[in-house]
């Protein structure tokens, strides 16, 4: 086994990765919406960590995880009411660093001896607090005396705190706002430093895990990179590999990082669907075929997904068939080249997160993105998944640091059913031309204005509804098309792009005068939530 190659962990029968990396922190979710944004401040300060449920660790897993310390989430259960979670009460006697956030404070609070109770006033949002005395969480970023702005979120408040705690930030409605024990190294603050609305949250939370924790920040891509190699060969052997390419920047990472692995135990399969954006196959296939020397099949499906796609316009089924053809495809190409042991893919750590659910069922399905959820019980091949525990923002800088054009790490996301979840409704190779036309107009004019970067995900959607326009002397009825771009830090949440009206004039003239089908031209405003990024 190469040299820092450890076991996954069975964490109360949830997977964790290996404890290869020497530093981490572990993340105890109370199921806080902000919770993942916790886990992307401590690996920018160069730590590792992962976010597991509070009702699946215990001692013996945490043993074994070895973390250099602890964050207990917050939450948005009272720990005044009965049956409301806790945190497993050895981690208080393992000699760990702990910082408890928002819920977690009071939960640590409660469970150490202090008293939480309902607050009267309950307290959203900026507020303000004194720093009362200086703290090593404080280093760098509060001084006793300063008025620091914070972000709270919180109907509970401490009422006592537990014994050798003492308080050092305040505030009117929390007087215990930041409390510390310095000896036990135990810390709690009643805001979230996690958000940007916290302006040195960050620098807290370094603190804690550099200063507190003693990490010394190691956890570098390039360290990743060698880690995720080892784990690879060790996982596949002398078995073959399947990966599929979309040309977007999760599975391109990931082929070059399978190739430099196992080399030509790799084949690459760009799946051509009929659904993808104008010159997307020519765009992979050059920079895979001829730029990497990866082996590369480009298989032509578009009639076969197309066929079986006809007349569906129900956008779970349309997944669902889309999902399960992409692996009669991997199947079939698989079987070419004599057989393939393993399926790669680009899940990302966002999707493999264990949601915390307190009503004791599943958490809702929004939509089953296929490379997730949808593979059918029927594939024959195992999985590998090196990016199982990043963040998109992750992915790119180690793309970067695998020598990936800029033009491929910058690239938008693109989804894995591709222009079929931008037309609502039936697909046809009609309205698939008039999309592509209007997208790619679209995509040039943000080119042009030097905008893409700027930009998370842009596109274009061709809605199944027909207008009446005129143009020249005649009557049209055509159909409407939907600009959409967001600006996203992870696609979770999302918020339109404020694009000036020219621009928008001059895109919407180019898509109605040059695309033959149609006559009306709409900007989506809608954030996420309450939308969602693509349509369906
Ligand atoms: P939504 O529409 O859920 O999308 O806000 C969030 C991000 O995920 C992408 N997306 C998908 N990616 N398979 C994928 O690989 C899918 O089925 C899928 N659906 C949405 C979407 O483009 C956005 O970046």
């Amino acid at each position: 086994m190469p040299l820092g190659y450890g076991p996954i962990i069975k964490f109360k029968g949830v997977n964790m990765t290996d404890n290869t990396t020497s530093e981490r922190i572990l993340i105890i979710d109370f199921g806080s919406q902000v919770t993942q944004l916790i886990a992307r401040r401590v690996r920018e300060s160069g730590v590792y960590c992962e976010v597991h449920p509070f009702n699946k660790v215990d001692r013996a897993s945490i043993e074994v995880f070895d973390p250099k310390g602890v964050i207990l989430s917050g939450g948005p259960a009272s720990v005044t009411e009965g049956d409301s979670p806790r945190a497993p009460q050895d981690i208080f006697e393992m000699g760990l660093p702990i910082l408890g956030i928002c819920y977690g404070e009071m939960t640590m609070v409660e469970q150490l001896g202090g008293k939480v109770i309902t607050s009267d006033f309950r307290e959203f949002g900026r507020a303000f607090v004194d720093v009362v005395d200086d703290c090593p969480l404080f280093d760098g970023a509060w001084a006793k005396g300063d008025n620091e702005q914070v972000w709270m979120s919180h109907g509970d408040r401490i009422d006592a705190i537990p014994k050798g705690f003492r308080p050092v930030a305040i505030s009117d409605s929390a007087p215990y706002t930041v409390i510390a024990n310095e000896e036990r190294n135990l810390y709690g603050v009643q805001f979230h430093p996690e958000v940007v609305h916290t302006p040195h949250g960050a620098q807290l939370l370094k603190n804690f895990t550099h200063k507190i924790c003693g990490c010394s920040g190691n956890w570098t891509m390039a360290a990743f990179r060698e880690q995720e190699i080892a784990k690879v060969r060790a996982q596949v052997g002398t078995g073959r590999v399947i990966c599929g390419l979309s040309g977007g920047v999760d599975s391109s990472v990931v082929a070059v990082l399978l190739h430099e692995a196992i080399g030509d135990q790799l084949t690459c399969v760009f799946v051509d669907t009929g659904m993808m954006r104008a010159g997307e196959a020519e765009e992979v296939v050059t920079l895979f075929r001829d730029h990497y020397n990866i082996s590369l099949v480009h298989s032509d499906a578009a009639d076969l997904f197309l066929g079986k796609l006809e007349g569906v316009t129900d956008p779970e089924t349309k997944r669902k068939i889309i999902g399960s053809t992409f692996i009669d495809v991997f199947d079939a190409e698989a079987k070419k080249v004599g057989g393939a042991d393993f399926l790669a893919q680009g899940t990302l750590y966002p999707d493999v997160i264990e949601s915390v659910s307190f009503t004791g069922g599943p958490s809702v399905t929004i939509k089953s993105h296929h490379n997730v959820g949808g593979l059918p019980d029927r594939m024959n091949m195992q999985l590998v998944e090196p990016l199982r525990e990043l963040f998109k923002d992750e992915v790119r800088a180690l793309g970067r640091e695998l020598g990936l054009p800029e033009a491929f790490v910058k690239r938008h996301p693109f989804p894995g059913p591709g222009l079929a979840i931008r037309l609502p409704g039936g697909i046809t190779h009609e309205k698939l031309e008039i999309l592509r036309k209007a997208d790619s107009i679209y995509l040039e004019e943000i080119r042009n204005a030097g905008l893409y970067d700027a930009i998370w995900q842009a596109f274009a959607v061709l809605l199944p509804v027909q207008t009446v326009g005129v143009m020249g002397d005649g009557r049209t009825y055509e159909f409407v098309c939907a600009l959409r771009a967001v600006t996203s830090s992870d696609g979770m949440t999302a918020d339109y792009y404020p694009f000036d009206h020219d621009f928008l004039g001059r895109t919407v003239n180019r898509i109605i005068n040059e695309v033959r089908g149609i006559n009306r031209v709409v900007y989506d405003i809608t954030s996420k939530p309450p939308g969602t990024i693509e349509w369906e």
